[in-house]
């Protein structure tokens, strides 16, 4: 047993005294939010560090999707997957359109490209895929489809900072990609999130819409809402910024170990990545079955050691909220896949604890 409990992930955090050093100047300057020069900076180092042309820091993933939609003038029905977190289809909800479910690629868990076309109605605006744990998703089929039907891209890039795809960042994809940086992503302000765009127009809206609509004389020219990102978060960013390499890689060679460690053994299997080239932010293994699932979870847990049912289950099926659509490769990859501990301060001795669990169980 385990003396603290391990769960999925831990926050990776500078510490803090640089973000106390940082917090020291917004005391000095009593600014708090309104795009203040941490916000600004935090949007340059992100832009400049990922190789993107800018970066629209909001307050958090989920209204990131909603201003995406929301800035593309979006209404009515919107292609994407069961296999991700509620607030992709909350946010397309929020924002009045109807989300319609395509299944997806068994192998890489995202939306199955060749699946999309068949779903396209006359009411088909808009395509939200999403790169599920950093796992590019087929862009350039997507890209041919969306060109072919006059249909617009928003990604759930929630997952993707970091991933590339034809070595370049993966956010450059689509009309605009949302981003998060909540507390348990690669890069975090604890929570916060981006919106990132080729087209200045639409970058120049997208800061309209999170500041109450307004335009630089202060008049209300957009239908806008408040997605401002505050100085302590953007503080926070920065201060984490300086470890975000030490992060990736870290990942990454852990991701390694991991599958290394449990690509012989023949009843689990993994996400298979495509295209491009993964940030390797979670680490999924996928069951033959439910059961199996459930016996393994159940033995970590006495352990203390608390993996996660990401993502289950599968979106459509949350009849409260959407009209069931049927998804049979979502549904039932949902109830096999487990995601285990993966993060910073993760030690080599827990991992290798968890892959023996997982090898008796
Ligand atoms: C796929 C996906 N989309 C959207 C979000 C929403 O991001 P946030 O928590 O920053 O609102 C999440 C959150 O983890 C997510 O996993």
């Amino acid at each position: 047993m385990v003396k603290k409990p391990i769960y999925v992930t831990q926050s990776s955090l500078a510490p803090l005294e640089e973000y106390m050093e940082l917090l020291k100047g917004v005391w000095e300057r009593g600014i708090l939010t309104h795009n203040g020069p941490l916000v600004q900076q935090l949007e340059g180092d992100i832009s400049t560090k990922l190789g993107i042309n800018n970066f629209v820091a909001v307050s958090n993933g989920t209204i990131a999707i909603q201003m995406a939609i929301k800035a593309l003038e979006l209404k009515g029905e919107i292609i994407t997957t069961p296999f991700t977190w509620i607030a992709t289809v909350s946010a397309i909800k929020w924002e009045g359109c109807t989300p319609v479910f395509c299944d997806i690629d068994p192998e890489t868990l995202n939306i199955d490209a060749s699946k999309i076309e068949n779903l396209i109605t006359d009411k088909t605006v808009a395509i939200i895929p999403v790169h599920v744990f950093g796992n590019a998703c087929d862009v350039e089929s997507i890209e041919a489809i969306a060109r072919r039907h006059n249909l617009k891209v928003i990604y759930d890039a929630a997952h993707a900072i970091g991933s590339t795809f034809k070595g370049q960042s993966l956010l450059n994809w689509g009309d605009i990609s949302a981003t998060s940086l909540h507390a348990t992503k690669l890069l975090n302000t604890a929570e916060g999130g981006g919106c990132i765009t080729d087209s200045y127009e639409l970058n120049e809206k997208l800061k309209r819409i999170r500041f109450f609509g307004h335009d630089n004389q202060k008049n209300i020219v957009e239908d806008g809402f408040n997605g401002k990102l505050t100085e302590i978060h953007a503080a926070l960013g920065i201060a984490n910024m300086k470890y975000y390499d030490r992060v990736l890689e870290d990942r990454k060679e852990k991701y390694i170990y991991y599958k290394n460690s449990l690509s012989n053994f023949s009843k689990i299997s993994f996400q298979e990545i495509k295209f491009g080239e993964c940030n390797y932010s979670y680490f999924p293994v996928i069951f033959e079955t439910e059961e199996a699932l459930l016996i393994t979870e159940k033995k970590l847990n006495e352990l203390h050691i608390f993996p996660r049912r990401y993502f289950y289950p599968s979106v459509n099926t949350y009849t409260d909220i959407v009209e069931y659509q049927s998804t049979p490769i979502s549904e039932n990859i949902s109830k096999r896949i487990l995601c285990l501990p993966l993060y910073l301060q993760l030690k080599k001795e827990e991992i290798d604890l968890i892959i023996e669990v997982i090898l008796s169980a």
